[in-house]
Parts: structure tokens; sequence; C-alpha cells
């Protein structure tokens, strides 16, 4: 079962409760929230502020993509703040490990994010400690950029390592999923797909855009 997970980047803030609202309406499952330090990322979002406020109008899963230099500064910071998932990137963390047993011990789920040019090989010996791999489909920092080509292969890879390792790991995508890249993240091996754009600037807005995504998220 393929899940899409909306991103409030692209969303209309003054309007954060419907917005999200409407995509829960469509079918989300969970919501994804982009934070971003100027440092590991060329580009500031969101702190655990927004992700209090989403706590009190929500009960889906939060999970939060932290895109920061320095990971173990946040995480209590917006486990408090009502975060079901943290993600961390591989490239500061040359040992996630303590982290994600954090995360654990305090009865959250663990997530790792890779960018594009990171192997998806890095992922072998930590998938047993992990609830959600995630591969980048563009670089990070900013919303609405063009899916890389080359993450199928990748996509595909890690799908190979996680069946291999731990099948209860999801996969999750994130950068360029819309309609023409739904059918392929999927036929590829992903089973979380994380859109920005595609859901919050669809012109039939977030309800329509969710529901088309994962009508066409189903195996034909
Ligand atoms: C990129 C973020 C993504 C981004 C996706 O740095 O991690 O979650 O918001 O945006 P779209 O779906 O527009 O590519
Ligand atoms: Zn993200």
């Amino acid at each position: 079962m393929v899940e899409i997970a909306p991103s409030i980047l692209s969303a209309d803030f003054a309007r954060l409760g419907d917005e999200v609202r409407a995509a829960e309406q469509g079918g989300a499952r969970r919501i994804h929230v982009d934070v971003m330090d100027g440092h590991f990322v060329p580009n500031l979002s969101m702190g655990p502020a927004i992700v209090r406020s989403l706590r009190a109008v929500t009960t889906l899963p939060l999970e939060v993509h932290l895109m920061v230099e320095d990971p173990a500064l946040f995480i209590d910071p917006f486990l408090q703040a009502g975060a079901d998932l943290i993600i961390v990137h591989h490239e500061v963390l040359p040992d996630p490990r303590p982290l994600l047993l954090q995360l654990h011990a305090a009865g959250k789920k663990a997530g790792l994010a890779i960018r594009p040019d990171t192997p998806v090989e890095v992922f072998e010996p930590l998938l047993p400690n992990l609830d959600l791999a995630l591969c980048m489909t563009v670089y990070p920092g900013y919303s609405g950029q063009a899916f890389l080509p080359d993450s199928l292969g990748r996509i595909a890879r890690l799908r190979q390592l996680i069946e291999r390792m731990q099948p209860a790991c999801d996969l999750e995508v994130d950068g360029g999923i819309d309609r023409t890249t739904t059918p392929l993240v999927v036929k590829a091996g992903a089973n979380v797909l994380v859109a920005a754009t595609a859901i919050f600037k669809a012109p039939e807005g977030p309800t329509g855009a969710v529901q088309a995504l994962l009508a066409l998220a189903k195996p034909a």
C-alpha cells in the first residue's frame, strides 16, 4: 500500500490548518515537515513551533525531515512539539545510530535520508535500526525542483537492500514527485511519496491532488 506524504513547505502558512485538513480529506495519512537551517541547505524554513501548531489541528503522524548541520540539537525540541518520526541526514552524521536509538528509546520512529550524491549502500548496516529510508530525488533545499532521473535505479537498489535486510522499513522518496513521476517511483520500489508543489500548488486543491496521486500510485 503506497502512502502520500504532503510536504507543507508549499502550503499557504496563513491557512495551514485548512491546507492539512484538505490533504487529509484526499487520503493523506501522514504530514511531512521540512526543516532547513541555512547551513546544510541554502534555505531557511520552519522550526518546532510549526509542529506544535500542527499537532493541535491534526491527529495524522507528523514526520520531520531535518535538513540541518547538527540534528542532535533538534531531536528533543521536535519530539516535545509532537513529532512522531524524525528523519536525519547521513551526510552530517558519520554514525547516526545514537540518534536513531534516542528516537526509539522515546517511543518514536527513526528515519535516515541521503542526498542524490550519497550511495544507497550506506543504508546497509543501518537498516536494522530504521523505520524509514529516504532516498532524495532532488538536491534538498527547495520545493519545485525537477525529479532527477538517475533516482529510479537508486530506488530499485535500495528496495533490494530493504527486502533483504528489513522489509518493514518504509522506502520514501522526496523531490519532484508529481503525476508523471509517481507511477515510475512506485514501480521502482518506493512506498511513501513526499510531494509539496504537486499537492499544495495544484489548481484543484490538496484534496483532489492527493486523490490523483494515490490513484496513480496503485499498481496497474
Ligand atoms: C526538498 C524537501 C522536499 C520538498 C519537495 O528539499 O525536502 O520535501 O518540499 O518539494 P516538491 O514536491 O515540490 O519537489
Ligand atoms: Zn522533505
